[in-house]
Parts: structure tokens; sequence; C-alpha cells
């Protein structure tokens, strides 16, 4: 029987991290995964240039049914920890957008920084390995696989979210954590693009491919980013962020060209009386968008002069309350991430160590633990992976 200190069952991003910190402190690691490849969702992560962290990561940024749960982690091992990680060794990244840094060339880079970290720190990976049994004995784990049994210590689930089950998603982690009777928080698909109601799905169809800047807003969060159609519904940051807030049935609010407003119209109208008012919209709006609107609002093609005021107001009213009739979201298939997971109100926010079951962690996204989008979940691996890593 193969004997290890410790097992990580997941070689995605926080069981790299974890498994090449524990065994820089001399433990012996192996890390299990049922893929064929490790990091798969790194290397699809950011369109393939991987966004792995955000420098302005805080706890504000994460949504979990116990708030505080992240603070400790996020502390220990900070976005500044991960860059001098990867400075360490020579990885070109730009800033794409404040705070948000992204691999210069490809993601391929960033997973062979951790593989490389994982092979020095003499952790030892074993891919295409299906755990069948997990039994808890008087003096250690022991983990039944298909390729063989092993016993360990302490015992780490890495298993990730539900999202892209293509790339290895599973839902094992969360059976595991029920089996010794952890409160499993209900899941959703989460940073994913709406889908719409057929008909309003047909109205905007002829808008696929064309983005523009809105504020999204539902419950108390709101973003201003960008927005882009889809033959499917609506994506872009702004939408997939608020995914994070927002779910079937509730309202969302979407407001086109925020920065135009009444005072801005009215000023238009006084200075550049000439002008049409559909011209006016398209230095913010994308053309094919407001020959859409047009076909609602026929007056557009007025000049400003001969439009009243009223109907500036039912302009503003029609951007700020731009009617996508979502339906839902694209789900699991095309989310980047689960909200929801293992009840963090049950596991040390220091070790990462179960209650219920000694010597049994959990950490990464598996947790009820859901950043925004924007490097904030690979920042989250990377602190839990690297707490946990500490301890077990
Ligand atoms: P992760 O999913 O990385 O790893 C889990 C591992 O467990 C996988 O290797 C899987 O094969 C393995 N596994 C699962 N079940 C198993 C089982 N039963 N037995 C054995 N092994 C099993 N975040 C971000 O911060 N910036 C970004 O740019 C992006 N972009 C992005 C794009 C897309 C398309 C997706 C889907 C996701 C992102 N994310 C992201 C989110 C980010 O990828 C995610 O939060 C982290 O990978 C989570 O790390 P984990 O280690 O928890 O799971």
């Amino acid at each position: 029987m193969d004997k290890q200190d410790v097992i990580i069952i997941g070689a995605g991003a926080s069981g790299l991290m974890c498994a090449a910190t524990a065994a820089y402190r001399g433990r012996k690691v192996l890390i299990l995964d049922h893929a064929n490849k490790a990091g798969k969702k790194i290397l699809m992560s950011g369109g393939g240039r991987c966004n792995f962290t955000n420098m302005d990561a805080a706890p504000k940024h994460f949504l979990s049914d116990n708030p505080h749960f992240c603070i400790s982690a996020l502390r220990r091992y900070t976005p500044q920890d991960f860059v001098d990680l990867v400075d360490r060794h020579s990885l070109d990244y730009v800033e794409k957008a404040p705070g948000q840094l992204f691999c210069e060339h490809s993601a391929k880079d960033l997973l062979s920084i951790l593989m490389t970290e994982v092979e020095w720190s003499g952790a030892q990976l074993q891919l295409n390995t299906h755990v069948q049994q997990i039994e808890y004995l008087s003096d250690g784990i022991l983990v039944t696989t298909n390729q063989g049994q092993f016993e360990c210590e302490s015992l780490v689930v890495a298993t990730g979210g539900l999202s892209i089950p293509t790339m290895g998603a599973s839902g094992f982690g969360y059976e595991l954590a029920e089996q010794v009777g952890h409160h499993v928080l209900p899941m959703r698909a989460s940073l994913v693009p709406i889908t719409l109601q057929p008909e309003r799905k047909e109205q905007l169809s002829a808008l696929s491919g064309i983005a523009c800047e809105i504020r999204a807003s539902a419950h108390n969060a709101q973003f201003e980013e960008p927005m882009l159609f889809t033959h499917r519904g609506v994506s872009g940051p702004a939408i997939l962020q608020i995914t994070n807030f927002w779910q079937p049935g509730e309202a969302l609010q979407i407001h086109l060209a925020p920065n135009l407003t009444l005072e801005s119209l009215n000023q238009a109208r006084d200075q550049q009386a000439k002008k049409t008012i559909e011209s006016v919209l398209a230095n913010e709006l994308p053309k094919r968008l407001v020959e859409l609107m047009k076909t609602e609002l026929p007056w557009l093609e007025q000049k400003l002069a001969q439009v009243s005021n009223e109907q500036l107001d039912s302009l503003i009213h029609y951007l700020s309350h731009f009617d996508i009739a979502p339906n839902g979201t694209e789900g699991y298939r095309t989310a980047e991430v689960t909200l929801g997971g293992v009840d963090t109100k049950e596991v040390s926010s220091k070790t990462f160590e179960s209650q219920k079951q000694k010597g049994l962690y959990f950490i990464g996204e598996v947790l009820d633990v859901t950043g925004w989008l924007g490097g904030y979940n690979f920042q989250w691996a990377w602190s839990s992976g690297f707490a946990a890593g500490q301890y077990v």
C-alpha cells in the first residue's frame, strides 16, 4: 500500500498550489486527477491568457453565505505574493484593465510555472485516476482508485465547481462533503451569459457581435462595463458580473449608454438643434443598435429642435430600462464559476480542515466562496491552496 502524508484530489489551480506549498514543507504529497491533463481550466481561462489575479482583490469582491471566511486566507497569501511567484519565473504579463493581470502570451506559461513548482517541491501527480471510495480509518484515510489504493493522513478536496463538465468538472467534492455530514449550499452557474425569451432573442439577433457600454443592476449590485449581444442572448463583462447577483425570474435592469443623461440631451438640443437625435445617440451606441431603437421609437430620426421634453424623457426611460427579456442563463456549459457549495461555517478559515471529519480539507471553488469576474477566482484558488498547504 502506497503511504502518503497528503493526497489532493484535483490538479487544478488550488490543488497545484496546495501541493507545492505542502511538499516544500517536507510533506509527501500525491495529487490525483481523473482528467488526462492538469490545470485544464487555467488553460482555457481569460480567453487562453488566464486573468490570474486582481491586484485589488479584497473580501468585498467575494460572495459567500459566510462573508468573513475568506478574509484570513486572502490576507495570508495576497495578489502580490502570487505576482512575486510568477516574477521569480520571469512570466510576461499585462494589466489589461485596472488590477487585472493576464499572461502576455499564453495561459500555458502560467501552468508551466505551477507544474515546475510542483516538480521542484517533490509533489507527485497522477492523472487518469478515478477515486472510487474513501474510508476514514482510526489512523488515516484510505483512498481507493482505479489505479490502486493509497493511504494518507490528510485528504484535500480541490475538485472545483460544476462549470464546463467537458473539462473534468464533477460534483464529486460536494458528494464527498455530504457523506461526512457537511451542509452544501444550493449551487448555480454564475459569471455566465444570459439567454433571452424567444421573441426578444429574435428581435435582438440582428445585433449579434456588437458590444456597448451599459450599467447592469440587480439587487444592490451594479456594474458599468460592456455588454455583448450574441446569437444566444447577451454576454460581456457587465452581464457576467451581474449573474453573481441576479437569478432567472428576478428583476434585472439594463441601462444603455449610462453617460447619456437628460441634461446632456437638453444641452445637445440647445447647441446642436439641427442634428438628428439618432446622430447624437450614434456617438454613444453602435449604429445597428440605434437602427433597432428606431423601429421602436421612429421619432429618433427627427432633428433635436423638433423633439419635445416628453420625448427626451421617454428616450431616457427607454435607455435606462432597456428590455432584454431575460429568460435564464447558458448554465454550467459556459459558466466560469459555481455559486454556493460546501458551507464554510463547517470549515476552519485558518487551516481549511473540515469540522466534521478530521484530516479532511476543502479548498478552492468547491467551497461556498465565489469571486467577481476579473481574476478574483484564481486569487481565491491560490490563497486557499496556500493556506491549507501550510497545515495539511
Ligand atoms: P479547478 O476547476 O481549477 O480544478 C479542479 C480539478 O479537479 C480539475 O483538474 C478536475 O479535473 C479535477 N476533478 C474534478 N472532479 C474530480 C474527481 N472526481 N476526481 C479527480 N479529479 C477531479 N477565474 C479567474 O480568476 N480568471 C479568469 O480569467 C477565469 N477564466 C475562466 C474561464 C472559464 C471558461 C472558466 C470555466 C473559468 C474561469 N475562471 C477564471 C474560474 C477559475 O477557472 C476557477 O475559479 C478555478 O479554476 C477554480 O480552481 P479550483 O482549483 O477550485 O478548481
